[in-house]
């Protein structure tokens, strides 16, 4: 959809449909209020029908509205107006436009944007998370349908109307902001949607590819299994020996920062189908395992959002990638690997792989001389148990950015919580055969998962996102989330002031 800001008198506009918001008791919005008395008081007398209180969940379409040059005027409930936060906000968002995308009207005027919500900090953030939001609400993966149901007049231009002129400059700044978050999140969801058997390491290794088709300030290299071989990967290896997709380390470095300022390191899982390998998974749901590569998915999506806002940062994307299959050639429960930093490891269950490719991957980001190295990862079961689907798991080797991300979450409602990183719980990963188990063990799994990280990491600073809950939905509307790209740009956008 296209979006732009707009100013003026809502009663002047030229659109298929102004949408304004009617709180309860039919109190209605500032910029409602002005329409209706362009309308002589005609929304109000509506309103004292009764049809519509304003309560949250309500729509009502008005047609030609006297005094309204929009042909239609779309009421939006919102519900009690000291009571309305972002979710209730993004509630109304969506289900105004999957009406409007229904609809008959091809261009609307969202007039929503002068509303005050406590925790939408600024007209800025407003408009970012509207345009987000709106582009969530028309999603859809069609690249595996033969046929796809589409509306037969969509919804195309969305204006956002402002209340006040004084926020035009920086409403139009935060819309470029919020088309390229967009973006970045449709990108990291169709990656994460697509079958294992098209997403493949190769699959994810032509992404980056293409991705820095004339880009001038985006390099990308792919190392393959015997340059990884040279480099002593063995952990990362190991998981793939037991697929017959051969591996990739997917380098992104975007420079667009000042030339030799440290970068910021992402590092994301890129497990396109975990089968467990021979500590085999059980069945059920073994197929949202093609989802163990949202966290690399997420590094592809944060890119290409940095690239298009050509954010003055300098970002480097890496993603090991492999599947993690059964077969004669597979690691084996007690097998012993050694990683690329010297440290062997016991492989106690082949089913915590993500660690094994991770761990290398972690190494060789210490090259970059990083600011900070983020890992993203859907890392462990326990992380869904603890946290549910609402919070990713954040820990870190240090409290500055692990705030960073925090506040970064809470800003965008994309959300992390915190976890304990004391060493108190590395010694669940002794072993009698090797530096480390690849496992600790009944408790605390996710964070034994970032205890064994942890060891892999401690020449930077460094943070791990568990995302196993939050990467993807299951049920009726299984799809990834595109979560927790959000989060990541806006860490960035903060960390080089935009
Ligand atoms: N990719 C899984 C984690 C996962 C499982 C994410 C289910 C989302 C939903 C990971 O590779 C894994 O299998 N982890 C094991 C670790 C265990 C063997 C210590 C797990 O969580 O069961
Ligand atoms: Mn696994
Ligand atoms: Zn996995």
């Amino acid at each position: 959809m296209e979006y732009s800001i707009k100013h003026g008198d809502p009663a002047k506009q030229r659109t298929d449909c102004l949408v304004l918001g009617v709180f309860s008791r039919s109190q209605l919005s500032p910029l409602a209020q002005q329409a209706n008395k362009a309308s002589k008081g005609y929304l109000q007398s509506i309103l004292k029908r009764g049809d519509m209180t304003g309560e949250s969940g309500q729509q009502l379409m008005l047609y030609d509205v006297p005094g309204i040059q929009a042909g239609r005027v779309m009421l939006i409930g919102l519900g009690k107006q000291k009571d309305l936060n972002r979710k209730g906000y993004i509630k109304a968002l969506t289900s105004a436009i999957n009406s409007l995308d229904k609809g008959h009207a091809i261009d609307a005027l969202w007039g929503l944007c002068d509303l005050e919500i406590s925790d939408i900090a600024s007209i800025a953030d407003m408009v970012r998370d509207t345009v987000t939001h709106a582009e969530e609400s028309l999603y859809q993966f069609t690249e595996t349908k033969s046929e796809v149901k589409k509306s037969s007049r969509p919804l195309k231009r969305l204006g956002l109307l402002l209340h006040d002129k004084r926020h035009l400059k920086s409403a139009k700044k935060s819309l470029i902001q919020g088309k390229a978050i967009a973006n970045g999140v449709k990108f990291t969801k169709d990656l994460g949607n697509l079958p294992g058997n098209i997403c493949t390491p190769t699959y994810l290794a032509d992404q980056a590819r293409k991705l820095a088709r004339n880009q001038d300030t985006l390099k990308v290299q792919v190392l393959d299994e015997k340059q990884m071989q040279k480099l002593g990967m063995g952990a990362l290896l190991s998981v793939s020996r037991g697929s017959r997709q051969p591996a990739k380390l997917i380098i992104m470095d975007y420079q667009g920062g000042k030339p030799g300022a440290k970068p910021v390191v992402l590092v994301g899982k890129g497990l396109t189908f975990d089968a467990g390998g021979i500590s085999l998974k059980p069945g059920p749901a073994m197929d949202e395992m093609k989802y163990d590569m949202c966290g690399g998915a997420s590094v592809f999506g944060t890119m290409q959002a940095c690239l298009e806002m050509q954010l003055p940062i300098n970002l480097i994307g890496v993603v090991p990638s492999s599947e993690n299959l059964p077969d004669g050639n597979a690691n084996k429960p007690g097998d012993v690997v050694t990683s690329m930093s010297g440290q062997t490891i016991e492989i106690l269950n082949t089913d915590a792989e993500g660690r094994l490719i991770l761990c290398d991957a972690l190494t060789y980001s210490e090259r970059f001389n990083p600011a900070a190295v983020i890992d993203i990862a859907t890392l462990t079961g326990a992380c869904i148990v603890a946290l549910g689907n609402e919070a990713s798991g954040l820990m870190a080797n240090n409290e500055t950015l692990a705030d960073e991300l925090l506040k970064a979450g809470t800003r965008t409602g994309d959300r992390a919580w915190q976890l304990p990183l004391w060493d108190d719980y590395q010694e669940q990963l002794n072993s009698n055969f090797a530096d480390m188990a690849n496992i600790g063990g009944k408790g605390a799994g996710t964070i034994t998962a970032a205890c064994f990280l942890s060891r892999y990491t401690k020449k930077f600073k460094w943070a791990h996102l568990d995302i196993a809950g939050t990467a993807w939905q299951s049920g009726s509307a299984k799809g990834a989330t595109g979560r927790p790209v959000p989060m990541l740009i806006h860490f960035l956008m903060e960390r080089c002031g935009q």
